[in-house]
Protein backbone atom coordinates (compact mmCIF):
# COMPACT_ATOMS: atom_id res chain seq x y z
CA UNK A 1 0.00 0.00 0.00
CA UNK A 2 0.88 3.71 -0.01
CA UNK A 3 3.77 4.90 1.83
CA UNK A 4 4.25 8.52 3.28
CA UNK A 5 7.02 10.24 4.68
CA UNK A 6 7.61 13.80 5.64
CA UNK A 7 11.16 15.55 6.97
CA UNK A 8 11.85 18.58 8.43
CA UNK A 9 15.51 19.47 9.95
CA UNK A 10 18.75 20.81 8.89
CA UNK A 11 19.23 17.84 6.84
CA UNK A 12 18.86 17.69 2.90
CA UNK A 13 15.40 16.79 2.65
CA UNK A 14 15.01 15.15 -0.61
CA UNK A 15 18.01 12.70 0.07
CA UNK A 16 15.80 11.50 3.05
CA UNK A 17 13.02 11.14 1.61
CA UNK A 18 13.87 9.41 -1.21
CA UNK A 19 16.11 7.09 1.08
CA UNK A 20 13.05 6.65 3.56
CA UNK A 21 10.73 5.89 0.22
CA UNK A 22 13.52 2.99 -0.70
CA UNK A 23 13.34 1.32 2.76
CA UNK A 24 9.57 0.85 2.36
CA UNK A 25 9.10 -0.19 -0.76
CA UNK A 26 8.49 -3.72 0.40
CA UNK A 27 4.99 -2.13 1.02
CA UNK A 28 4.07 -2.18 -2.73
CA UNK A 29 3.76 0.56 -5.31
CA UNK A 30 3.30 1.98 -8.69
CA UNK A 31 4.40 5.18 -8.53
CA UNK A 32 6.62 7.70 -6.96
CA UNK A 33 7.02 11.39 -6.17
CA UNK A 34 8.46 13.83 -3.32
CA UNK A 35 7.67 17.54 -2.75
CA UNK A 36 10.50 20.20 -1.25
CA UNK A 37 10.15 23.72 0.03
CA UNK A 38 12.75 26.33 -1.01
CA UNK A 39 12.16 29.94 -0.61
CA UNK A 40 8.46 29.86 0.12
CA UNK A 41 8.27 27.32 -2.64
CA UNK A 42 7.15 24.45 -3.03
CA UNK A 43 8.47 21.78 -5.52
CA UNK A 44 7.11 18.47 -6.81
CA UNK A 45 9.14 15.97 -9.18
CA UNK A 46 7.36 12.70 -9.67
CA UNK A 47 6.90 9.50 -12.13
CA UNK A 48 5.88 6.29 -12.77
CA UNK A 49 8.33 3.34 -11.36
CA UNK A 50 10.20 2.04 -8.75
CA UNK A 51 12.09 4.93 -6.56
CA UNK A 52 15.23 4.16 -8.10
CA UNK A 53 14.06 4.50 -11.76
CA UNK A 54 12.15 7.70 -10.94
CA UNK A 55 14.97 8.91 -8.85
CA UNK A 56 17.24 8.31 -12.22
CA UNK A 57 15.00 9.95 -14.06
CA UNK A 58 13.36 13.08 -12.64
CA UNK A 59 16.55 13.64 -10.18
CA UNK A 60 14.32 13.79 -6.83
CA UNK A 61 17.45 13.63 -4.52
CA UNK A 62 18.34 16.83 -5.69
CA UNK A 63 15.22 19.07 -4.87
CA UNK A 64 16.76 21.23 -2.87
CA UNK A 65 15.61 22.21 0.57
CA UNK A 66 15.45 21.34 4.48
CA UNK A 67 11.33 20.27 4.75
CA UNK A 68 9.85 18.25 2.58
CA UNK A 69 6.98 15.39 1.98
CA UNK A 70 7.44 11.98 0.11
CA UNK A 71 5.14 9.05 -1.10
CA UNK A 72 5.23 6.11 -2.80
CA UNK A 73 1.56 5.47 -4.95
CA UNK A 74 -0.51 2.13 -5.08
CA UNK A 75 -3.02 3.12 -7.36
CA UNK A 76 -6.84 2.89 -5.99
CA UNK A 77 -8.50 6.27 -7.42
CA UNK A 78 -7.36 6.31 -11.04
CA UNK A 79 -4.70 5.08 -13.45
CA UNK A 80 -1.16 4.63 -12.74
CA UNK A 81 0.19 7.75 -14.42
CA UNK A 82 2.51 10.92 -13.44
CA UNK A 83 -0.60 12.84 -12.77
CA UNK A 84 -2.25 10.77 -10.69
CA UNK A 85 1.26 10.29 -8.61
CA UNK A 86 1.59 11.86 -5.00
CA UNK A 87 2.34 14.75 -4.07
CA UNK A 88 -0.75 16.78 -4.93
CA UNK A 89 -0.67 20.32 -4.63
CA UNK A 90 -3.73 22.79 -3.94
CA UNK A 91 -5.17 24.75 -6.69
CA UNK A 92 -2.92 27.78 -5.28
CA UNK A 93 0.28 25.69 -5.09
CA UNK A 94 0.77 26.81 -1.46
CA UNK A 95 0.27 23.89 0.25
CA UNK A 96 1.06 19.70 -1.24
CA UNK A 97 -0.01 16.70 0.56
CA UNK A 98 0.53 13.10 0.49
CA UNK A 99 -2.02 10.31 1.24
CA UNK A 100 -2.32 6.44 2.50
CA UNK A 101 -5.82 5.66 2.30
CA UNK A 102 -9.23 6.05 1.04
CA UNK A 103 -11.55 9.18 1.19
CA UNK A 104 -15.19 7.97 0.59
CA UNK A 105 -16.99 10.95 -0.03
CA UNK A 106 -14.27 12.59 -1.95
CA UNK A 107 -17.30 12.96 -5.10
CA UNK A 108 -18.84 14.96 -2.86
CA UNK A 109 -15.91 17.08 -1.61
CA UNK A 110 -14.39 17.68 -4.76
CA UNK A 111 -17.81 18.93 -6.69
CA UNK A 112 -18.11 21.35 -3.42
CA UNK A 113 -14.79 22.29 -3.82
CA UNK A 114 -15.05 23.10 -7.63
CA UNK A 115 -18.31 25.02 -7.29
CA UNK A 116 -15.45 27.87 -4.67
CA UNK A 117 -13.56 27.98 -7.28
CA UNK A 118 -10.78 25.01 -6.75
CA UNK A 119 -9.92 23.03 -9.91
CA UNK A 120 -8.42 19.69 -9.82
CA UNK A 121 -5.70 18.14 -11.93
CA UNK A 122 -5.96 14.51 -10.88
CA UNK A 123 -8.05 11.31 -10.99
CA UNK A 124 -7.24 10.60 -7.09
CA UNK A 125 -9.44 10.76 -4.39
CA UNK A 126 -6.43 12.16 -2.26
CA UNK A 127 -6.39 15.46 -4.20
CA UNK A 128 -9.14 16.69 -2.16
CA UNK A 129 -7.25 17.07 0.92
CA UNK A 130 -4.87 19.42 -0.50
CA UNK A 131 -7.76 21.74 -1.76
CA UNK A 132 -9.83 21.41 1.49
CA UNK A 133 -6.97 22.03 3.38
CA UNK A 134 -6.37 25.23 1.39
CA UNK A 135 -10.23 26.23 1.10
CA UNK A 136 -9.85 25.95 4.86
CA UNK A 137 -6.30 27.76 5.50
CA UNK A 138 -7.95 30.47 3.57
CA UNK A 139 -10.98 31.02 5.71
CA UNK A 140 -9.07 30.29 8.93
CA UNK A 141 -5.54 31.63 8.23
CA UNK A 142 -4.30 29.35 10.66
CA UNK A 143 -2.84 25.62 10.27
CA UNK A 144 -4.04 24.06 13.68
CA UNK A 145 -7.42 25.26 12.86
CA UNK A 146 -7.40 24.53 8.84
CA UNK A 147 -6.06 20.62 9.84
CA UNK A 148 -8.79 20.45 12.35
CA UNK A 149 -11.38 21.58 10.13
CA UNK A 150 -10.49 19.23 7.25
CA UNK A 151 -10.42 16.35 9.67
CA UNK A 152 -13.89 16.83 9.94
CA UNK A 153 -14.90 16.82 7.03
CA UNK A 154 -13.24 13.84 5.67
CA UNK A 155 -14.73 10.47 5.52
CA UNK A 156 -12.74 7.11 4.95
CA UNK A 157 -9.52 6.01 6.30
CA UNK A 158 -6.53 7.37 6.03
CA UNK A 159 -3.06 9.45 7.02
CA UNK A 160 -1.89 12.17 5.61
CA UNK A 161 0.92 14.76 5.52
CA UNK A 162 1.11 18.46 4.51
CA UNK A 163 3.80 20.82 3.66
CA UNK A 164 2.36 24.31 4.16
CA UNK A 165 5.22 26.90 1.59
CA UNK A 166 5.95 29.16 4.59
CA UNK A 167 7.78 25.95 6.64
CA UNK A 168 5.25 23.98 8.09
CA UNK A 169 4.61 20.25 8.35
CA UNK A 170 1.37 19.07 9.51
CA UNK A 171 -0.08 15.70 9.70
CA UNK A 172 -3.17 13.24 10.61
CA UNK A 173 -4.20 10.20 11.22
CA UNK A 174 -7.40 8.30 11.10
CA UNK A 175 -7.12 4.45 10.78
CA UNK A 176 -4.12 3.99 8.40
CA UNK A 177 -0.07 3.74 10.21
CA UNK A 178 1.70 7.23 10.97
CA UNK A 179 4.86 6.92 12.81
CA UNK A 180 7.15 10.09 14.18
CA UNK A 181 10.85 9.59 14.18
CA UNK A 182 12.61 12.25 17.03
CA UNK A 183 16.15 12.87 15.36
CA UNK A 184 18.68 15.11 16.41
CA UNK A 185 18.75 17.00 13.53
CA UNK A 186 15.43 16.78 12.47
CA UNK A 187 11.79 15.08 12.90
CA UNK A 188 10.01 12.38 10.76
CA UNK A 189 6.80 11.27 9.62
CA UNK A 190 6.50 7.92 8.13
CA UNK A 191 4.15 5.18 7.45
CA UNK A 192 6.68 2.65 8.99
CA UNK A 193 9.24 3.08 11.02
CA UNK A 194 11.56 1.77 8.47
CA UNK A 195 11.34 5.18 6.90
CA UNK A 196 13.65 6.88 8.92
CA UNK A 197 15.19 4.14 11.61
CA UNK A 198 19.10 4.61 10.33
CA UNK A 199 18.62 8.27 11.63
CA UNK A 200 16.93 8.24 14.85
CA UNK A 201 15.26 4.97 16.71
CA UNK A 202 13.66 7.80 19.06
CA UNK A 203 10.01 7.30 17.99
CA UNK A 204 6.44 8.27 19.03
CA UNK A 205 3.65 6.68 18.01
CA UNK A 206 0.24 8.87 17.42
CA UNK A 207 -2.99 7.21 18.47
CA UNK A 208 -6.09 7.37 16.01
CA UNK A 209 -7.54 10.96 15.35
CA UNK A 210 -4.18 12.74 16.32
CA UNK A 211 -2.78 15.86 14.59
CA UNK A 212 0.82 16.36 15.06
CA UNK A 213 2.37 19.99 13.81
CA UNK A 214 6.14 19.96 13.04
CA UNK A 215 8.77 22.86 11.87
CA UNK A 216 12.81 23.11 11.71
CA UNK A 217 13.24 25.21 14.36
CA UNK A 218 12.24 22.59 16.74
CA UNK A 219 8.17 22.70 16.74
CA UNK A 220 6.86 19.24 17.66
CA UNK A 221 2.56 19.73 18.74
CA UNK A 222 -0.07 16.74 19.09
CA UNK A 223 -3.35 17.64 19.14
CA UNK A 224 -6.59 15.61 18.72
CA UNK A 225 -9.08 16.22 16.15
CA UNK A 226 -11.07 18.36 18.64
CA UNK A 227 -7.77 20.87 19.11
CA UNK A 228 -6.81 19.41 22.30
CA UNK A 229 -3.55 19.12 23.15
CA UNK A 230 -2.17 15.95 23.39
CA UNK A 231 1.22 14.09 25.00
CA UNK A 232 3.99 11.21 23.90
CA UNK A 233 6.39 9.66 25.37
CA UNK A 234 9.39 8.84 23.34
CA UNK A 235 9.47 5.06 22.82
CA UNK A 236 13.10 3.26 21.97
CA UNK A 237 12.32 1.15 19.06
CA UNK A 238 14.43 -2.69 19.08
CA UNK A 239 17.34 -2.80 17.08
CA UNK A 240 16.10 -5.36 15.08
CA UNK A 241 14.22 -2.79 13.31
CA UNK A 242 17.62 -1.81 11.17
CA UNK A 243 18.29 -5.32 10.40
CA UNK A 244 16.78 -4.59 6.70
CA UNK A 245 19.33 -5.00 4.44
CA UNK A 246 20.02 -8.41 2.32
CA UNK A 247 23.00 -8.83 3.54
CA UNK A 248 24.52 -11.70 0.91
CA UNK A 249 21.56 -12.74 -0.38
CA UNK A 250 19.81 -11.85 -3.50
CA UNK A 251 16.97 -11.30 -2.26
CA UNK A 252 14.86 -10.54 0.80
CA UNK A 253 12.64 -13.36 0.18
CA UNK A 254 15.82 -15.61 -0.50
CA UNK A 255 16.64 -14.50 3.23
CA UNK A 256 13.90 -14.41 4.94
CA UNK A 257 13.47 -18.47 3.98
CA UNK A 258 16.51 -19.23 5.58
CA UNK A 259 16.04 -17.15 8.70
CA UNK A 260 13.67 -19.91 9.13
CA UNK A 261 15.79 -22.32 11.47
CA UNK A 262 16.46 -19.26 13.59
CA UNK A 263 13.13 -17.66 13.54
CA UNK A 264 11.16 -20.91 14.69
CA UNK A 265 13.73 -20.93 17.06
CA UNK A 266 12.59 -17.31 18.68
CA UNK A 267 8.70 -17.94 17.69
CA UNK A 268 9.14 -20.92 20.31
CA UNK A 269 10.58 -18.91 22.64
CA UNK A 270 7.23 -16.49 22.66
CA UNK A 271 6.40 -14.11 25.74
CA UNK A 272 4.84 -17.09 27.97
CA UNK A 273 3.20 -14.35 29.89
CA UNK A 274 1.12 -13.30 26.98
CA UNK A 275 0.64 -16.82 26.07
CA UNK A 276 -0.62 -18.00 29.01
CA UNK A 277 -2.88 -15.08 29.49
CA UNK A 278 -4.25 -16.32 26.09
CA UNK A 279 -4.57 -20.17 26.77
CA UNK A 280 -6.40 -19.28 30.30
CA UNK A 281 -9.02 -17.04 27.96
CA UNK A 282 -9.52 -19.87 25.40
CA UNK A 283 -9.62 -22.52 28.36
CA UNK A 284 -12.67 -20.81 29.12
CA UNK A 285 -14.06 -19.68 25.78
CA UNK A 286 -17.42 -21.05 24.93
CA UNK A 287 -16.47 -20.52 20.38
CA UNK A 288 -12.61 -20.22 19.31
CA UNK A 289 -12.65 -18.27 16.00
CA UNK A 290 -9.07 -17.28 14.77
CA UNK A 291 -9.45 -14.99 11.58
CA UNK A 292 -6.48 -13.52 9.33
CA UNK A 293 -5.82 -13.04 5.80
CA UNK A 294 -4.07 -14.73 2.76
CA UNK A 295 -1.10 -16.18 4.56
CA UNK A 296 -2.35 -15.88 7.89
CA UNK A 297 -5.46 -17.20 6.85
CA UNK A 298 -3.83 -20.52 5.66
CA UNK A 299 -2.16 -20.31 9.19
CA UNK A 300 -5.86 -20.50 11.07
CA UNK A 301 -6.37 -23.77 8.99
CA UNK A 302 -3.53 -25.56 10.20
CA UNK A 303 -5.00 -24.59 13.64
CA UNK A 304 -8.30 -26.15 12.83
CA UNK A 305 -6.46 -29.51 12.08
CA UNK A 306 -4.32 -29.30 15.02
CA UNK A 307 -7.02 -28.27 18.06
CA UNK A 308 -9.41 -31.10 16.21
CA UNK A 309 -7.32 -34.07 15.50
CA UNK A 310 -4.72 -33.74 18.72
CA UNK A 311 -7.65 -31.94 21.41
CA UNK A 312 -10.98 -32.87 19.93
CA UNK A 313 -11.60 -29.01 20.17
CA UNK A 314 -13.72 -27.45 17.43
CA UNK A 315 -12.33 -23.71 16.49
CA UNK A 316 -13.89 -21.55 13.68
CA UNK A 317 -11.07 -20.24 11.17
CA UNK A 318 -13.14 -16.95 9.61
CA UNK A 319 -11.77 -15.29 6.47
CA UNK A 320 -11.00 -11.56 7.96
CA UNK A 321 -12.74 -9.45 4.97
CA UNK A 322 -15.62 -12.74 5.25
CA UNK A 323 -16.91 -10.91 9.02
CA UNK A 324 -18.29 -8.28 7.71
CA UNK A 325 -21.09 -10.50 6.78
CA UNK A 326 -21.74 -12.60 10.14
CA UNK A 327 -21.55 -9.85 12.62
CA UNK A 328 -24.28 -11.83 14.99
CA UNK A 329 -21.84 -14.44 14.81
CA UNK A 330 -19.86 -12.93 17.69
CA UNK A 331 -20.54 -13.03 21.71
CA UNK A 332 -19.22 -11.89 24.74
CA UNK A 333 -18.61 -15.45 25.82
CA UNK A 334 -15.88 -16.17 22.85
CA UNK A 335 -12.54 -15.78 22.33
CA UNK A 336 -11.27 -14.34 18.95
CA UNK A 337 -7.31 -14.72 17.78
CA UNK A 338 -6.68 -12.52 15.12
CA UNK A 339 -3.26 -13.68 13.27
CA UNK A 340 -0.96 -11.02 11.30
CA UNK A 341 2.41 -10.54 10.32
CA UNK A 342 1.72 -6.68 10.33
CA UNK A 343 -0.68 -6.20 12.47
CA UNK A 344 -2.05 -3.73 10.24
CA UNK A 345 -4.31 -5.33 7.35
CA UNK A 346 -7.46 -3.58 6.94
CA UNK A 347 -9.22 -6.43 6.84
CA UNK A 348 -8.11 -7.93 10.08
CA UNK A 349 -8.35 -5.09 11.92
CA UNK A 350 -12.07 -4.79 10.54
CA UNK A 351 -13.23 -8.53 11.86
CA UNK A 352 -11.23 -7.11 15.25
CA UNK A 353 -13.73 -4.43 15.56
CA UNK A 354 -16.91 -6.34 14.57
CA UNK A 355 -16.11 -9.25 17.17
CA UNK A 356 -14.79 -6.85 19.78
CA UNK A 357 -18.11 -4.81 19.51
CA UNK A 358 -20.02 -7.93 20.51
CA UNK A 359 -17.74 -8.15 23.29
CA UNK A 360 -15.69 -10.90 22.27
CA UNK A 361 -12.08 -11.27 23.49
CA UNK A 362 -9.23 -10.28 21.59
CA UNK A 363 -5.83 -11.63 21.32
CA UNK A 364 -3.57 -11.87 18.53
CA UNK A 365 -0.41 -13.16 17.00
CA UNK A 366 1.25 -10.31 15.27
CA UNK A 367 5.22 -9.71 13.96
CA UNK A 368 4.96 -5.77 14.27
CA UNK A 369 4.28 -5.15 18.13
CA UNK A 370 3.61 -1.66 17.44
CA UNK A 371 1.29 -2.61 15.04
CA UNK A 372 -3.04 -1.12 15.63
CA UNK A 373 -3.87 -4.98 16.01
CA UNK A 374 -1.64 -5.19 19.55
CA UNK A 375 -3.45 -2.25 20.56
CA UNK A 376 -6.75 -3.88 20.06
CA UNK A 377 -6.14 -6.66 21.65
CA UNK A 378 -6.59 -8.09 25.15
CA UNK A 379 -3.07 -10.05 25.10
CA UNK A 380 -0.91 -10.00 22.04
CA UNK A 381 2.21 -12.55 21.46
CA UNK A 382 4.83 -11.49 19.35
CA UNK A 383 6.31 -13.69 16.41
CA UNK A 384 9.55 -12.43 17.15
CA UNK A 385 10.93 -13.04 13.76
CA UNK A 386 12.18 -9.83 12.67
CA UNK A 387 10.87 -7.15 9.83
CA UNK A 388 10.04 -9.33 6.72
CA UNK A 389 10.47 -7.05 3.91
CA UNK A 390 9.51 -9.71 0.99
CA UNK A 391 5.80 -8.77 0.03
CA UNK A 392 5.22 -13.02 0.49
CA UNK A 393 4.93 -14.24 3.84
CA UNK A 394 7.43 -16.53 4.66
CA UNK A 395 9.35 -16.72 7.45
CA UNK A 396 5.84 -15.15 9.43
CA UNK A 397 4.15 -18.25 8.49
CA UNK A 398 6.00 -21.14 10.26
CA UNK A 399 6.60 -18.54 13.49
CA UNK A 400 2.47 -18.03 13.38
CA UNK A 401 2.54 -21.85 12.93
CA UNK A 402 4.81 -22.22 16.17
CA UNK A 403 3.42 -20.31 18.49
CA UNK A 404 -0.16 -21.83 17.10
CA UNK A 405 1.53 -25.65 17.97
CA UNK A 406 2.67 -24.35 21.59
CA UNK A 407 -1.06 -22.70 22.06
CA UNK A 408 -2.84 -26.30 21.16
CA UNK A 409 -0.20 -28.11 22.91
CA UNK A 410 -1.15 -26.35 26.21
CA UNK A 411 -4.62 -27.15 25.69
CA UNK A 412 -3.98 -30.75 25.13
CA UNK A 413 -2.14 -30.77 28.15
CA UNK A 414 1.30 -30.85 26.77
CA UNK A 415 0.56 -34.24 24.74
CA UNK A 416 1.51 -32.08 21.43
CA UNK A 417 5.09 -30.64 22.21
CA UNK A 418 6.68 -29.35 19.80
CA UNK A 419 11.02 -29.92 19.63
CA UNK A 420 12.39 -26.64 17.85
CA UNK A 421 15.77 -27.99 18.14
CA UNK A 422 14.55 -30.95 16.19
CA UNK A 423 12.43 -29.31 13.27
CA UNK A 424 15.66 -26.02 13.28
CA UNK A 425 17.71 -28.64 12.51
CA UNK A 426 15.77 -30.41 9.46
CA UNK A 427 14.41 -26.71 8.25
CA UNK A 428 18.25 -26.67 7.52
CA UNK A 429 18.84 -30.11 5.97
CA UNK A 430 15.84 -28.87 3.78
CA UNK A 431 17.74 -25.49 3.29
CA UNK A 432 20.75 -27.01 2.82
CA UNK A 433 19.71 -28.44 -0.89
CA UNK A 434 18.92 -25.51 -3.55
CA UNK A 435 20.50 -27.35 -6.52
CA UNK A 436 18.17 -29.77 -6.56
CA UNK A 437 14.80 -27.47 -6.37
CA UNK A 438 16.67 -25.06 -9.04
CA UNK A 439 16.45 -27.53 -11.19
CA UNK A 440 12.84 -28.61 -11.25
CA UNK A 441 12.12 -24.51 -11.07
CA UNK A 442 13.73 -24.47 -14.71
CA UNK A 443 10.97 -27.20 -15.77
CA UNK A 444 7.51 -25.49 -13.84
CA UNK A 445 8.67 -21.81 -14.90
CA UNK A 446 6.71 -23.48 -18.28
CA UNK A 447 3.70 -24.73 -16.65
CA UNK A 448 0.11 -22.55 -16.68
CA UNK A 449 -1.18 -24.56 -14.27
CA UNK A 450 0.19 -26.00 -11.36
CA UNK A 451 -2.08 -28.17 -8.41
CA UNK A 452 -1.02 -28.45 -5.01
CA UNK A 453 -2.49 -31.65 -3.18
CA UNK A 454 -2.26 -32.13 0.21
CA UNK A 455 -5.04 -34.09 2.81
CA UNK A 456 -5.63 -33.46 6.39
CA UNK A 457 -3.49 -30.81 7.72
CA UNK A 458 -1.59 -30.89 4.67
CA UNK A 459 -3.96 -29.29 2.62
CA UNK A 460 -3.80 -25.63 4.34
CA UNK A 461 0.12 -26.15 3.53
CA UNK A 462 -0.72 -27.43 0.10
CA UNK A 463 -3.37 -23.44 -0.13
CA UNK A 464 0.02 -22.11 1.24
CA UNK A 465 2.37 -23.19 -1.49
CA UNK A 466 -0.39 -22.28 -4.45
CA UNK A 467 -0.62 -19.25 -2.78
CA UNK A 468 3.15 -18.25 -3.02
CA UNK A 469 3.27 -19.81 -6.77
CA UNK A 470 0.84 -17.37 -7.13
CA UNK A 471 2.27 -14.24 -6.17
CA UNK A 472 5.96 -15.06 -6.84
CA UNK A 473 5.57 -16.38 -10.40
CA UNK A 474 2.43 -15.62 -11.86
CA UNK A 475 1.75 -19.19 -12.37
CA UNK A 476 -1.90 -20.16 -12.14
CA UNK A 477 -1.69 -22.66 -8.91
CA UNK A 478 -4.70 -24.04 -6.90
CA UNK A 479 -4.90 -26.17 -3.44
CA UNK A 480 -6.83 -29.32 -3.76
CA UNK A 481 -7.74 -31.38 -0.46
CA UNK A 482 -6.96 -35.01 -1.80
CA UNK A 483 -10.09 -36.18 -1.55
CA UNK A 484 -11.97 -33.85 -4.01
CA UNK A 485 -10.00 -34.77 -6.88
CA UNK A 486 -12.57 -37.37 -7.91
CA UNK A 487 -15.17 -34.61 -7.15
CA UNK A 488 -14.08 -32.18 -9.80
CA UNK A 489 -10.44 -31.38 -10.33
CA UNK A 490 -9.27 -35.10 -11.92
CA UNK A 491 -10.90 -33.59 -15.03
CA UNK A 492 -8.19 -31.23 -15.38
CA UNK A 493 -5.18 -33.29 -15.41
CA UNK A 494 -3.15 -33.85 -18.75
CA UNK A 495 0.01 -33.91 -20.09
CA UNK A 496 0.12 -30.16 -19.53
CA UNK A 497 -0.16 -30.12 -16.27
CA UNK A 498 1.73 -30.07 -12.91
CA UNK A 499 0.66 -31.61 -9.63
CA UNK A 500 2.53 -31.28 -6.25
CA UNK A 501 1.39 -34.23 -3.93
CA UNK A 502 2.21 -32.85 -0.02
CA UNK A 503 2.98 -36.69 0.76
CA UNK A 504 5.08 -37.54 4.23
CA UNK A 505 4.95 -40.72 5.78
CA UNK A 506 2.15 -40.71 7.80
CA UNK A 507 -1.64 -41.20 8.20
CA UNK A 508 -2.22 -39.65 5.21
CA UNK A 509 0.49 -41.50 2.92
CA UNK A 510 -1.79 -44.24 1.50
CA UNK A 511 -4.73 -42.06 0.41
CA UNK A 512 -2.86 -39.31 -0.93
CA UNK A 513 -0.19 -41.98 -3.14
CA UNK A 514 -3.22 -43.33 -4.53
CA UNK A 515 -4.45 -39.52 -5.82
CA UNK A 516 -0.83 -39.69 -7.22
CA UNK A 517 -1.91 -42.92 -9.60
CA UNK A 518 -4.97 -41.55 -10.59
CA UNK A 519 -3.31 -38.11 -11.53
CA UNK A 520 -0.46 -40.32 -13.18
CA UNK A 521 -2.67 -41.85 -14.95
CA UNK A 522 -4.35 -38.87 -17.10
CA UNK A 523 -0.46 -37.71 -17.75
CA UNK A 524 0.25 -34.69 -15.20
CA UNK A 525 3.62 -34.55 -13.87
CA UNK A 526 3.83 -35.12 -10.37
CA UNK A 527 6.42 -33.38 -7.91
CA UNK A 528 6.05 -35.51 -4.69
CA UNK A 529 7.43 -33.33 -1.32
CA UNK A 530 8.03 -36.73 1.10
CA UNK A 531 10.09 -38.30 3.29
CA UNK A 532 9.70 -41.41 1.52
CA UNK A 533 10.31 -41.89 -2.37
CA UNK A 534 7.92 -43.61 -4.96
CA UNK A 535 8.89 -44.42 -8.39
CA UNK A 536 5.59 -42.63 -9.42
CA UNK A 537 7.22 -39.30 -8.85
CA UNK A 538 8.70 -37.66 -11.82
CA UNK A 539 10.34 -35.27 -9.23
CA UNK A 540 10.80 -36.21 -5.39
CA UNK A 541 11.97 -33.38 -3.52
CA UNK A 542 13.13 -35.34 0.13
CA UNK A 543 11.96 -33.80 3.27
CA UNK A 544 13.35 -35.30 6.95
CA UNK A 545 11.04 -37.34 9.08
CA UNK A 546 9.13 -35.81 11.87
CA UNK A 547 6.76 -36.67 14.13
CA UNK A 548 3.15 -36.21 12.40
CA UNK A 549 1.79 -33.21 13.74
CA UNK A 550 4.69 -31.02 12.85
CA UNK A 551 5.11 -32.05 9.28
CA UNK A 552 3.53 -28.52 8.26
CA UNK A 553 6.78 -27.03 9.69
CA UNK A 554 8.82 -28.54 6.89
CA UNK A 555 6.85 -29.33 3.83
CA UNK A 556 6.11 -25.97 3.29
CA UNK A 557 9.93 -24.77 3.49
CA UNK A 558 10.72 -26.81 -0.12
CA UNK A 559 7.73 -25.29 -1.80
CA UNK A 560 8.75 -21.50 -0.82
CA UNK A 561 12.26 -22.08 -2.33
CA UNK A 562 10.31 -23.59 -5.19
CA UNK A 563 8.62 -20.53 -5.51
CA UNK A 564 11.40 -18.41 -5.43
CA UNK A 565 13.15 -20.09 -7.96
CA UNK A 566 10.37 -20.44 -10.65
CA UNK A 567 10.06 -16.77 -9.73
CA UNK A 568 13.77 -16.08 -10.95
CA UNK A 569 13.54 -18.76 -13.52
CA UNK A 570 10.34 -16.66 -14.86
CA UNK A 571 12.46 -13.17 -14.60
CA UNK A 572 9.75 -11.66 -12.73
CA UNK A 573 10.60 -9.98 -9.03
CA UNK A 574 10.22 -12.58 -6.07
CA UNK A 575 10.61 -9.49 -3.57
CA UNK A 576 8.01 -7.08 -4.83
CA UNK A 577 5.12 -9.17 -7.01
CA UNK A 578 3.26 -7.00 -9.04
CA UNK A 579 -0.05 -5.72 -7.85
CA UNK A 580 0.42 -6.83 -4.33
CA UNK A 581 1.33 -5.05 -1.13
CA UNK A 582 3.00 -5.97 1.91
CA UNK A 583 0.55 -4.43 4.31
CA UNK A 584 -3.10 -4.28 2.53
CA UNK A 585 -4.54 -1.30 4.90
CA UNK A 586 -7.29 -0.70 2.60
CA UNK A 587 -10.51 -2.87 2.36
C1 LIG B 1 0.91 -13.84 1.11
C2 LIG B 1 0.79 -12.58 1.79
C3 LIG B 1 -0.56 -12.03 2.05
C4 LIG B 1 -0.68 -11.70 3.54
C5 LIG B 1 -2.02 -11.02 3.84
C6 LIG B 1 -2.19 -10.75 5.32
O1 LIG B 1 2.24 -14.18 0.90
O2 LIG B 1 1.77 -12.00 2.16
O3 LIG B 1 -1.55 -12.91 1.65
O4 LIG B 1 -0.56 -12.89 4.26
O5 LIG B 1 -2.08 -9.81 3.13
O6 LIG B 1 -1.19 -9.92 5.82
P1 LIG B 1 -0.94 -9.79 7.37
O7 LIG B 1 -0.49 -11.13 7.86
O8 LIG B 1 0.12 -8.74 7.50
O9 LIG B 1 -2.23 -9.39 8.00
Amino acid sequence: MCSIIGYTGNGAAAQLLVKGLKRMEYRGYDSVGIATITSNHIDIRKGVGKVSEVDNSEKLRLLVGNMGIGHTRWATHGVVNNVNAHPHKSSTGQIAIVHNGIIDNYNILKKELQDKGYFFKSETDSEVIANLLQYNFDETKNIKKSMIKTVSSLKGEYSFVAVFEHGLLAAAKFHEPMVIGVGKNGYFVSSDVLGFVEYTDDVIYPDNKEIVIMNSSGLLQFFDFSGNPVRHQITKVSKEFSDVYKGEYAHFTLKEISEQPNTIMRAGQACEDELEKIITLLKNAKKIYVTGSGTSYNAALVAKHLFLKYGKIIIEPIISSEVRFYPDYFDDKSVLIALSQSGESADVLEAVKIASNKGTKITSIVNISTSSLVHMSLHSVSLNCGPEIGVAATKSFTSQLAILYKIANSLVDNSLKPDFLKISKSMSEILSDHEHICKISKELKNATDVYVLGRGIHFPIASEAALKLKELTYIHAEGLPGGELKHGPLALMDTSVYVIIINPNDSTYVDTLSSTYEIKARKAKVIGISDKNDPIYDHWIKIPSISEPFYPLLEIIPLQLLSYYTALEKQTDPDYPRNLAKSVTVK
